[in-house]
């Protein structure tokens, strides 16, 4: 088959969304994700319920998939799959999944790692997308996941700093928490700060070398702050819930950019592409668009930047391209070398 004619099923189920996208090249055709509603009374992902959704969701998501390419499974070139990192049982759903298909079908099997999926997003065929070019600096922020990575090209990439304990999705969504909104609550202080003022209270940024980031000591300092504030005042929340929010968000905006700008002075590289979920808050948005230190920032469609996908089909295109395929002993890997 030649290159021009590369049809590409990806699936992913690493975490909470159970998810499959149909490609052609690196164009998108279809993107359907099935997030599992299940979790927000539980204030996080249950694992095994997860697993469980995944078990149901998995096959309508892929024919919703095929049937929106308006691409018949015989017309597959191979099929993508997220190997990890991520929760076992989730893996192993998609996994399992991706190789019977494979073997059926008798067509490659692709194995992808979640964490250069999200950096490679940038990559898909998009009118009026432009794409970065290597070497450039990568921030993934998700509720899962915290890193800078210099990426030199499509498979060689190095992580130089990484979160330490919490993902800066886990702070604003155990922030959110501790002022009793539901969760995920990364997205509605992002909406209350809107309207706050991101100066009315300080927090401490954490005091971490390097290009390494540390959030759980932020969650502990607002912790204490809210819980000395109700003391003296019952309705403290409810009376400077923007301004709270706003203050929260600041804080963990400086930090990222912070590291950003070592980053930017130790790799001399001045263009940042972001991704993961955390990259649709409106403030981090603003202040890498304002464009104050001279770098060109990449921030890919909203849809490519939380779990999806596409962003697994366009590395098992690059994989494709490339002959980097996996037999059928291949396993699903919950921690896996980046
Ligand atoms: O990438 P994602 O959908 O899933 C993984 O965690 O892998 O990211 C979800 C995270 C959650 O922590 C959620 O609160 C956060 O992204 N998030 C936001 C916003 N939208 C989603 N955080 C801050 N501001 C937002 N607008
Ligand atoms: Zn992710």
């Amino acid at each position: 088959m030649q290159n021009s004619e590369v049809f590409i099923l990806a699936i992913e189920s690493s975490c909470d969304d159970t998810a499959a996208a149909v490609l052609h090249n690196d164009k998108v055709l279809s993107n359907v994700v099935a997030n599992q509603l299940i979790h927000n009374q539980y204030g996080g992902v249950v694992p095994e319920l997860a697993s469980r959704a995944h078990q149901q969701n998995i096959v309508p998501v892929i024919d919703a998939a095929l049937r929106k390419a308006n691409v018949q499974k015989e017309q597959l070139s191979a099929i993508a799959f997220t190997q990890g990192p991520g929760l076992m049982g989730s893996l192993l759903v998609g996994t399992s999944f991706s190789k019977s298909l494979s073997l059926a079908l008798n067509v490659p099997l692709i194995a992808v790692n979640h964490m250069h999926a999200h950096i490679l997003a940038h990559f898909i065929d998009e009118e009026g997308y432009d794409k970065p070019e290597f070497p450039f600096l990568a921030l993934t922020i998700s509720g899962g996941h915290t890193q800078i990575v210099k990426v030199n090209s499509f498979f060689d990439m190095e992580i130089i700093g990484e979160t330490t304990d919490d993902a800066v999705g886990e702070a604003f969504d155990k922030s959110a928490k501790i002022l009793g909104l539901p969760y995920p609550g990364g997205p509605l202080i992002d909406k209350y700060a809107k309207e706050g003022n991101p100066k009315a209270f300080a927090f401490t940024k954490p005091k971490v070398p390097g290009l390494d980031f540390s959030f759980s000591g932020l969650k502990t300092a607002i912790l204490y702050f809210i819980q000395k504030n109700k003391q003296a005042n019952p309705n403290f929340i409810e009376e400077n819930l923007n301004d709270i929010c706003a203050s929260i968000q600041h804080t963990i905006i400086e930090i990222l950019i912070d590291k950003l700008k070592l980053a930017v002075k130790e790799t001399g590289i001045t263009q940042i592409a972001i991704g993961g979920g955390v990259s649709a808050n409106s403030g981090i948005r603003k202040r890498l668009t304002e464009n104050q230190y001279g770098w060109k920032t990449f921030i890919p469609k909203f849809e490519y930047t939380t779990d999806n996908a596409a962003m697994i089909g366009i590395v098992g295109y690059q994989k494709y391209l490339s002959n980097r395929f996996e037999t059928s002993a291949v396993v699903s890997k919950a921690r896996i070398q980046f």
